[in-house]
């Protein structure tokens, strides 16, 4: 998943003073969890209990997807299900427009009929679309919100079904959503992440057809082949959770991997996309990026600049009363 502030090509020297650090502890604590990487290394690697938290929900389902499973899945029992039950739920949408549901053609190259292309398919996501998935019933957040701006409005429907069929077992389900997320992730178009997307100008239309040419169905079945083998040694929590709650769990001499905010930009500004997936509700959007309202997205004290330096202290503060930080 493309995430700033991914500690995974740190881990191999940052794995290595994890494990040396927490090597008695009983718990581990991920409290600002991101990508989930550094929860992945903790609980594939050691006998530690890993807690994961972040305040964005899709963060906190990456780092639940590994953390809180102890054997692995049975991924292609589990795809077949649930591809099935998506394509029906797609197929009573298609069926109403064979011809607009076409995908974009890969060879497209003229920016004038790109642009034609994209404006079509924003009315068609905006306008037509809306009120048949309203009669058909259910949540369709991506489709109203991200087609024809982030999504093809095929992949933006196949995103939402999937969304809506995930296996109703816990554990598979986070894992399922957790590839899905992973999916959208990497057939935004966008540049970098999903803060805003590519517009149909003359330098970026390529970029689009591009994005809106990826298959999302076989990105969801490499990242559900590629988690479901991957399981945590103890089975670990992972919520979204502000970091008190998450440091609340931990017990003197554990280890905690406290990896806070580094940018005055809200990290949800970046991730709008894939927190609405995960939340899976439908949402009014605005502007170029189509975001959320801003009190709907998780806003952190560490990315204010009147406040980090004290929710920083804070942070140092509770960890030193709960006697988690290890002095030399
Ligand atoms: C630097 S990133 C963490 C990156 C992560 N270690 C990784 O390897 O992917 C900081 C994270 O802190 C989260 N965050 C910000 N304020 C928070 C708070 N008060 N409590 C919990 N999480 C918070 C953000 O949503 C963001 O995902």
């Amino acid at each position: 998943m493309k995430y700033m502030g991914h500690k995974g090509r740190l881990l191999p020297t940052l794995g290595q003073v994890l494990l040396e650090v927490g090597r008695d502890s009983e718990n581990a604590a991920d409290p600002f969890c991101g990508s989930g990487v550094v929860s992945w290394f903790l609980a594939e690697n050691t006998d530690l209990v890993v807690h994961a938290g972040d305040l964005q929900r899709f963060a906190s389902v990456r780092a639940a997807a590994v953390i809180e499973r102890t054997a692995s899945i049975e991924a292609p029992a589990v795809l077949t299900c649930w591809f099935a039950a998506a394509r029906e739920r797609i197929d009573r949408v298609i069926g109403h427009f064979p011809n607009a549901m076409r995908s974009i053609k890969p060879d497209l190259e003229d920016p004038r009929e790109i642009r034609e292309v994209v404006e079509r398919s924003r009315r068609f996501s905006g306008v037509v679309l809306p009120p048949l998935l309203d009669q058909i019933g259910g949540q369709w957040p991506i489709s109203k919100a991200y087609g024809g701006y982030y999504f093809s409005p095929t992949q933006a429907l196949v995103l939402d079904a999937l969304r809506h069929t995930l296996p109703r077992c816990a554990l598979v389900r986070d894992t399922a959503l957790s590839a899905l997320i992973e999916a959208a992730s990497r057939c935004a178009a966008a540049p970098g992440h999903t803060a805003q997307p590519f517009q149909p100008t003359i330098g970026a239309a390529l970029y689009i057809v591009e994005a809106w040419s990826r298959d999302v169905w076989s990105r969801v079945s490499d990242a559900v082949n590629a988690i479901a083998s991957r399981f945590a040694h103890r089975a670990g929590t992972a919520s979204a959770r502000d970091f008190r709650v998450t440091l609340c769990d931990m017990r003197p001499g554990d280890l905690v991997f406290a990896d806070p905010p580094y940018s005055g930009v809200h990290y949800s500004r970046f991730y709008h996309v894939l927190e609405t997936l995960a939340r899976g509700a439908e949402i009014n959007v605005a502007g170029q990026g189509r975001y959320p309202p801003a009190v709907e997205r998780p806003a952190s004290e560490f990315s204010r600049k009147t406040e980090a330096k004290r929710a920083a202290a804070e942070l140092i503060e509770k960890c030193a009363q709960a006697r988690l930080l290890r002095l030399p």
